[in-house]
């Protein structure tokens, strides 16, 4: 069956989340205008210094990470499949006067959409995976996209969360989702998204379909891709409240509940490309 179909539904839906977001509290656009970077330490501390390097973002949505590279002296390309996700970015780079490239592909026609072009680092950030039905092709993608003796990196959700029944909350933690990559999606039909959404404006596109990815799968994948795996870290805590009943334990922490064992939430991996 054409992929396609799943494509449009979940474009339609980020174009649809695109001004809530942009309004939003958690997305902080007048902080950010302001100089705030949305960048969390450890991945500033894991990618390393970006001074003068190329660095695409792949999955950048309304492009705040992206630009969150450039005030860091990158040269920066942010893709994305939505256009009002592209549209925004274009925007908020304009009005904070820095300079980006944004361009509209499906990350799995990045490599034709940026007619061959390779870079210094390759970076996605969290929420990016489970929108693909495929990591080996999506994989083999970045393993194009990153010059000879360049990076790749990305944060993301852990497999174990998104395995965990969001309606089960703790103490009785129970696992309903698949682990591994399947070739079925899952689909969701909510008229609500990850923010607050001061627009008031319900989500008018409410179907979605995702996959979850094992790390397994994942790490293996990278590596078939040519890329050479430097690290692998897994966290106990992730970004946003993925899953209704978690705890804030900080800005840009969240936790399982007190009292619960902890578990990986959250993962980054770096690799290189043998230059
Ligand atoms: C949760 S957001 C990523 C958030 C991001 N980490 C940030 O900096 O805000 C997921 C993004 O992936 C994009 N996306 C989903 N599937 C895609 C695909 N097949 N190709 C390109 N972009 C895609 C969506 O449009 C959305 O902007």
């Amino acid at each position: 069956m054409s992929l396609d179909p799943y494509f449009e539904a979940n474009r339609a839906n980020w174009d649809d989340r695109t001004p809530i977001h942009t309004a939003s509290r958690q997305y902080d656009l007048e902080g950010f205008l302001a100089g705030d970077s949305t960048l969390l330490e450890e991945d500033i501390a894991n990618v390393g210094d970006v001074t003068g390097k190329t660095l695409l973002h792949t999955q950048c949505h309304i492009g705040l990470d992206t630009l969150s590279w450039a005030r860091r002296g990158a040269s920066v390309t942010g893709l994305d499949f939505s256009p009002e996700s592209i549209n925004t970015a274009r925007d908020i780079a304009t009005r904070a006067g820095l300079e980006a490239r944004f361009v509209e592909a499906n990350v799995y026609a990045a490599v034709e959409a940026l007619e061959g072009e390779q870079f210094d680092v390759v970076f996605t950030g969290v929420g990016a995976l489970c929108w693909l039905p495929d990591a080996t092709a999506w994989t083999h993608v970045m393993g194009k996209l990153v010059r000879p003796g360049g990076a790749f990196y990305i944060r993301e959700f852990h497999p174990v969360l998104w395995s965990l029944d969001e309606d089960a909350p703790p103490p009785s933690l129970s696992i309903t989702r698949p682990y591994f990559e399947t070739t079925e999606p899952l689909a969701s039909d909510e008229a609500i998204t990850y923010t607050d959404n001061p627009t008031g404006e319900p989500i008018a596109n409410t179907r979605t379909y995702e996959w979850n990815h094992g790390l397994g799968h994942v790490i293996t994948a990278l590596i078939q891709a040519g890329l050479r795996i430097e690290f692998v870290h897994e966290y106990d805590w992730c970004e946003s409240p993925a899953l209704p009943w978690m705890v804030e334990e900080g800005r840009w922490r969240w936790a399982l509940p007190e009292g619960r064992e902890r578990l990986p939430l959250a993962y980054a991996i770096r690799a290189t490309k043998p230059a």
